[in-house]
């Protein structure tokens, strides 16, 4: 085949953008973490000794993050002035991390996962998984940050009220299993803002759970939350009005045998509510910067953590409305829909 020299400058400078972008990753976390936005966001305009001398960091580190930066377009720099500074855009989403625009976390969970790399290639060529416990600690706090503001954005204004008669459960008194909950931070929101319901966070690593314990007790929640380590065909109880699976079922090994505890575990008239990535049900339909982020999150991180377990069924983060429904009938769910959907989630109700 002949080569087409103005399509392939054209592919070749598509490829210089995300060597860019994937080297913009590594300066965003290293931002986040030494204070560089929430300073130069606060006190900016700046030059880089100003900067630096503000946060403590090194000038010469200071100029050439602020220049890569500013030819990212994640900060403006003033040429007339020699000052760089944050516009309200950048800084809502690079110092906010209450805003649903927030991209910390991302950022953080993202280069994480790219740190398995070794053990990713590894995999490909022995067919084995990787645990979500077997990365890097940065992706625990990189996913709850990722996901926080959309889950505080959506999870109470709009997901459990699209449910069939949950909200008058919770407002009335509810028991509530919040399962694959990471670090907790959908069932601290759920705690928040229903005082008269009991919510138990379940994960299978400890670690998450551990830290969970410690922001809860920081948000003051008293009795009404509690975490334990159990895996989603293991957790105990039964009878719950409510149970959750925020962006997990996809990452077990087992969804099916899952989906059946879940039966069991609820109570007669009870609900279960699976958040799960956006995705439409083919592939050529996920070819879009969205499908690009999760098909490769899902590469590093979610179906090397399937394989991991036992079954190693591997849906991935794109498997799509009818895929998920499938998995939560085989469970022995018999009324399952989808509930409501954002532009980077899907949410179904499934019930007995
Ligand atoms: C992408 S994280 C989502 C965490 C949390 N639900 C959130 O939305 O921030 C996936 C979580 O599923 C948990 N997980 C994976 N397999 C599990 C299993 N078989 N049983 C329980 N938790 C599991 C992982 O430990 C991890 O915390």
């Amino acid at each position: 085949m002949a080569v087409d020299q103005a399509k392939l400058m054209e592919f070749v400078g598509k490829a210089f953008g995300d060597m860019g972008a994937a080297l913009t990753a590594g300066l965003v976390v290293i931002g986040d973490k030494l204070g560089l936005y929430k300073a130069l966001a606060a006190h900016g305009p700046m030059t880089s000794v100003e900067l630096a001398e503000r946060t403590g960091t090194a000038e010469r580190y200071v100029r050439e993050w602020l220049s890569a930066q500013a030819a990212a377009g994640y900060i403006e720099y003033d040429a007339a002035a020699g000052r760089f500074r944050m516009s309200a855009e950048q800084a809502e989403a690079l110092t906010n991390e209450a805003s649903p625009a927030c991209v910390l976390g991302g950022f953080q969970g993202m280069t994480a996962a790219l740190r398995a790399a070794p053990k990713i290639t590894e995999g490909f060529r022995t067919g084995r998984g990787v645990g979500w416990h077997e990365h890097d600690p940065d992706l625990f706090e990189g996913t709850r940050r990722f996901f926080q503001p959309g889950y505080t954005a959506n999870l109470v204004p709009n997901w459990l009220p699209a449910l069939d008669g949950v909200i008058a459960k919770l407002e009335a008194g509810a028991r509530v299993a919040d399962v694959g909950c990471g670090l907790g931070a959908s069932t601290m929101l759920m705690a928040q803002a229903f005082p008269h319901s009991q919510f138990v966070g379940f994960d299978y690593h400890a670690p998450s759970i551990e830290r969970a314990r410690e922001l809860a007790g920081g948000a003051g929640l008293g009795e009404r939350v509690r975490f334990e380590q159990a895996a989603a065909k293991e957790f105990p109880g039964t009878g719950y009005d409510l149970v959750t699976f925020f962006d997990c079922l996809h990452d077990m090994g087992d969804p099916v045998g899952a989906a059946a505890h879940v039966r069991q575990a609820l109570a007669a008239n009870g609900t279960w509510m699976i958040v799960e990535p956006f995705a439409h049900d083919r592939l050529e339909e996920n070819l879009n910067p969205i499908g690009r982020v999760f098909y490769g999150a899902s590469t590093f991180v979610c179906t090397p953590a399937s394989l991991s377990q036992e079954v190693g069924l591997a849906l991935g983060a794109q498997a799509g409305e009818s895929r998920l429904c499938e998995v939560l009938r085989q469970g022995g769910f018999t009324r399952v829909r989808l509930a409501t959907q954002t532009p980077f989630n899907l949410i179904l109700e499934a019930r007995p």
